[in-house]
């Protein structure tokens, strides 16, 4: 009868949740992640060990004599790796003709496959037009581009030879993509004449300014032709041509600790900066994060005779992009699935049949996307029965339990579980997860930290906090994913992250944690916002804002949004009667269309504390109509009663 039982039980707990070939049961992770914490070096030399290392390493981790502080060590000491060779070149001997990456587009007729062995061609045949340009290691690469491949191409490409490369997002403005560039001086941009979202195409490369195009550290600007855009043509422009180029290119040798990419983040305040990430510990983390967490199974280990399909469905001009469309999954050995325009587009089921016709087994999304499908009925996903989805995850922002139930039931058919994944662009992978087929999960939580992560819930005291008290998420120790560096700001990196509690990570978030241990993430505790799952920050809009003739001084806030998670609502103090249309327009001229408030509201000022910071808390309680509290902190509290004459727009 036991045995009987003991049957069921198992037969029940694979049909949830499937199967995870590395970890046993939520015990048996609780003491691997026990025994990483004791000795996270350990845990971390068994895994470079899926690296095919150039030369070795000498130590897993080293603290610099320099500083006391474990956050700025160094990782796999001396080894050399290439990150391309890593990605690709390394499946191409035996899995040559396996697929890597099946590229689908807006426009089907398009879509493309590439083999390992193909991918491999194009990285080095791109790689060769970058040398072709003088691009020598260590030289920062722009990148502006949509979801074509040449985009993952030419970040392989960077690698390949040693070049930083600098992606910034497609949906951003020219404005804001050359300041970005100039920047990191890159030495050369890739971009695209455009792309298309919609069924539209958008300007890339038309849009640049003459001034950046002249501007002395720029050599020169490849441009892929993607949408036939004409352009006038300068004397630094490069065709992307990369089918004349050799196909051979010898991987550059990088140190563990030399750069691989930088990517520009939003912060609490002043411009974006540059997080810079490292080729040896990034890429490490990277692939043993996706490893554990999805229990995926590519190239690298024995595999099953149908290959997995990963498909993300994340922009690669983001972390999420960066680490889990390019890098991790390449390197596991996954077929990838990549996707160009908006997946919804022209009608919700595009997405819904991409699942079944491209038999992916692992799908990622944020919970935006998923609140956008889940508002439109449960008629088209009835259609579909998602037999190959095994594993589902979110990221980007806090899943409601309602989101998730509907993501569980509706598109895993109840049988898949949910990986809410919980990290930032600083990480470089995953902080805290479930693990997929072990955790038993709790809708809306993102579960248990990641092998070696060492989460600490503190009050602004640094004490801890208590079981089920919001206090800041901060981390108690190093992992090699992690930012090196803000990129010619070293100091901003010790002050954002590292000085608010001494001897920790400091996230940025707000959490807690629940009597058993799983934590819930509340959402940022500074002036970041999320809309769409994207990372903007409040200061950056407001650059934008102020720059419009007319304006004296702008706060922007995030309100909630059913379907965005958060929208963006601009206060303007102008100087005269300005048209919101024409604001709007210039916000998105000079940031970009993710950028763009739902509303703007006029005030004669706004509310500031004595020593000049802008109290958003007031603007917000203002518009959403809820109580104001306290205002006795403020120095100018005679605006509160023109503020509350300001009826909030509908
Ligand atoms: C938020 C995105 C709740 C968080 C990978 C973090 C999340 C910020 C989750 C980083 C999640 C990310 N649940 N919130 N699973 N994942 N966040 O740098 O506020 O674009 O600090 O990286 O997103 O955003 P970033």
């Amino acid at each position: 009868m036991m045995r009987f039982l003991f049957v069921i039980i198992v037969i029940l707990s694979t049909a949830i949740y499937g199967e995870n070939p590395y970890v046993a049961s939520p015990n048996a992770y609780k003491d691997f992640w026990e025994e990483s914490i004791k000795n996270p070096e350990k845990f971390w030399d068994e895994q470079a060990k899926m690296i095919p290392w150039m030369a070795p390493y000498q130590t897993v981790w080293e603290k610099p004599e320099s500083t006391n502080d474990a956050f700025v060590g160094k990782w796999f000491v001396k080894g050399k790796l290439n990150a391309a060779s890593v990605c690709v070149d390394r499946f191409v001997p035996k899995h040559g003709q396996e697929t890597a990456l099946i590229w689908v587009c807006e426009e089907d007729s398009r879509s493309r496959i590439y083999t390992y062995k193909d991918l491999s061609i194009a990285v080095n045949q791109a790689a060769n037009l970058l040398k072709a340009q003088d691009v020598k290691k260590g030289d920062r690469v722009g990148i502006w581009m949509p979801m074509v491949p040449e985009l993952l191409i030419t970040q392989l490409a960077c690698a390949k030879i040693g070049a930083v490369a600098v992606v910034c997002f497609s949906g951003f403005s020219a404005c804001n993509a050359e300041e970005r560039f100039t920047d990191v001086q890159c030495k050369v941009l890739v971009t695209a004449d455009g792309g298309r979202r919609r069924g539209k195409v958008f300007p890339l490369r038309p849009e640049l300014s003459s001034a950046f195009l002249q501007s002395d550290f720029l050599k020169k600007v490849i441009t892929c032709n993607n949408c036939s855009l004409a352009f006038s043509i300068t004397t630094k422009d490069v065709p992307w041509n990369i089918g004349s180029m050799n196909e051979i290119c010898d991987p550059e040798p990088m140190d563990s600790e030399d750069p691989l990419f930088l990517l520009y983040t939003s912060g609490s305040t002043g411009k974006p900066k540059g997080i810079v990430h490292t080729t040896g510990g990034y890429v490490v983390y990277a692939l043993t994060t996706m490893k554990y967490v999805w229990g995926i199974q590519g190239l690298l280990f024995p595999h099953k005779e149908e290959r997995e399909v990963w498909f993300s469905t994340a922009d690669i001009g983001w972390i999420a992009g960066h680490s889990y469309i390019t890098y991790a999954p390449l390197a596991l050995g996954c077929v990838v699935l990549m996707y160009d325009g908006v997946v919804t587009y022209p009608t919700p089921e595009r997405f819904f049949s991409l699942i079944d016709q491209y038999k992916v087994s692992h799908l990622y999304t944020s919970p935006t996307l998923l609140r956008q499908l889940a508002s439109c009925g449960d008629t088209i996903p009835s259609k579909f029965t998602f037999d190959s989805l095994r594993v589902l995850g979110s990221v980007g922002e806090p899943i409601l339990p309602e989101t998730w139930q509907w993501y569980y039931e509706k598109m895993g058919k109840g049988r898949c579980p949910i990986v809410d994944t919980y990290w930032q662009t600083e990480t470089g992978g995953y902080l805290i997860s479930p693990i997929a087929g072990v955790t038993n999960l709790r809708p809306g939580s993102c579960c248990f930290p990641f092998l070696t992560i060492n989460p600490k819930i503190l009050r602004e005291n640094g004490e801890e906090a208590s079981t089920g008290e919001k206090g800041f998420l901060c981390i108690a120790a190093p992992w090699p994913g992690m930012m090196r560096g803000v990129y010619k700001d070293q100091n901003k990196f010790l002050t954002t992250y590292l000085e608010k509690f001494p001897g920790f990570y400091y996230t940025g978030d707000e959490a807690y944690k629940d009597a058993d241990g799983y934590i819930w993430i509340v959402g940022r505790a500074d002036d970041v916002i999320k809309v769409c799952g994207h990372r903007l920050g409040t200061a950056e809009i407001e650059a934008a804002i102020s720059t419009f003739p007319g304006v004296v001084e702008s706060a922007v806030i995030a309100v909630p949004d059913a379907i965005k998670g958060n929208d963006i609502v601009a206060f303007i103090v102008a100087k005269e009667s300005l048209s919101p249309t024409d604001i709007k327009q210039h916000i998105h001229h000079m940031f970009g269309p993710i950028g763009v408030p739902k509303d703007i509201v006029f005030v004669p000022d706004l509310p500031k504390t004595r020593s000049g910071k802008i109290v958003r808390r007031i603007l917000r309680n203002l518009y959403l109509g809820e109580q104001i509290g306290d205002t006795s902190a403020l120095a100018n509290p005679e605006i509160m009663e023109h503020l509350l004459e300001i009826s909030r727009p509908v």
